[in-house]
């Protein structure tokens, strides 16, 4: 079988695809609130596209796509796009990455073209600090009607994503964790990085998922558990019987960059070996005037870094992002 293997033996089989930069919501740790420099129409890749870089990229040993944004729903049709990626050959394996505002309205159509499994970001239980946090309105209710609806459609695993903010959500790191005992949910919770638009919030406000986890295991004892699907930088455990797990993702208390199985591709068409860093290969362009792919994805693969150099308060290791949604978090 082909395989996708890079410098350092890592086995590359998935690709995160951020399918727009906008988002319709403005989180207090990502997105600036009078929000970003939009690409413009025509430098965003169409879904054909899309569909032509992971059409070069399964043959390569790609099997699993995510799609990502900014807030991925907020592009128009994105089933469209899931449907031509669940007819490539090869793909095994299709997610969603997303914010949940939008997904009551498309989650059916969405679990018909193949996506099988979703991320929600919650930062908060209580819809005042969901508001406050995300900087918009009635956020706390549409995210609520987007869970039950991946529910009701049979998304599976259902995972929340919690950004550990002290003072704005470090005191509900009990509550997420005893939803586990109710759902069959995977609360992770997430080092906040940091990138340009939140070097003060991600040094001041950050928390490290250690703490996070010594106050869960107040509750009562974890164990450490196998990761609901997938080998991402997670790692598991769960209050004994429980139907759901807690998870931590510590990109800056411990680096988990050994385990990476993954590149990213940008709105704009642009390939990324790591989440950081200012290595990318332009595939739009080429892929315009028609030419093989398959070379620059194997020159990418090949200048995958060995880890990323985050440093909290410092955005030298983010290589100029100013926001995770500009590769698609
Ligand atoms: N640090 C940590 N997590 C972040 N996310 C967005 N920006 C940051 C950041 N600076 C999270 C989102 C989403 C996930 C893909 O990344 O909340 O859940
Ligand atoms: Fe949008 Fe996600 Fe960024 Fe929040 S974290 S502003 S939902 S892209």
């Amino acid at each position: 079988m082909n395989a996708m293997v890079d410098g350092f033996g890592r086995r590359i089989e998935y690709l995160r695809i951020s399918v727009t930069d906008k988002c319709n919501l403005r989180c207090v740790y990502c997105m600036p609130l009078e929000g970003l420099d939009w690409l413009r129409k025509e430098e965003i890749l169409t879904y054909e596209e899309i569909a032509s870089v992971i059409g070069a990229m399964a043959p390569m040993g790609l099997r699993r796509v995510r799609f990502t944004g900014g807030e991925p729903l907020v592009r128009r049709d994105l089933h469209r796009l899931v449907r031509m990626t669940a007819e490539v050959p090869g793909i095994e394996d299709i997610s969603l990455s997303t914010n949940a505002i939008l997904l009551a309205g498309q989650a059916e159509d969405l679990r018909r073209a193949g996506v099988k499994r979703v991320n929600v970001s919650l930062d908060s239980l209580r819809p005042d600090r969901v508001d406050a946090i995300a900087r918009r309105p009635d956020s706390f209710e549409k995210v609520m009607a987007g869970l039950d609806a991946a529910e009701r459609v049979g998304f599976d695993p259902i995972k929340l994503n919690v950004v550990l903010i002290r003072d704005q959500n470090d005191d509900e790191v009990e509550d997420f964790a005893e939803l586990t005992l109710d759902r069959p949910w995977h609360v992770r919770f997430i080092e906040m990085m940091p990138t340009g638009a939140n070097l003060d919030l991600s040094d001041g406000s950050y928390l490290s998922c250690q703490e996070a986890l010594d106050r869960v295991r107040a509750i009562d004892a974890l164990e450490p558990v196998e990761g609901p699907s997938g080998n991402g930088p997670a790692t598991y455990y769960r209050f004994p019987g429980a139907p759901g797990t807690i998870g931590v993702i510590t990109p800056m208390s411990h680096n988990f960059c050994d385990r990476c199985n993954r590149m990213r591709l940008t709105a704009d068409g642009h390939l990324r070996p790591c989440l950081f860093g200012d290595l990318q290969t332009n595939l739009r362009d080429p892929l315009r005037k028609g030419e093989d792919l398959r070379p620059l994805i194997e020159e990418t693969l090949r200048i995958k870094p060995e880890r990323h150099h985050l440093v909290r308060g410092s955005s030298a290791g983010s290589g100029g992002l100013v926001a995770l949604s500009q590769t698609g978090g």
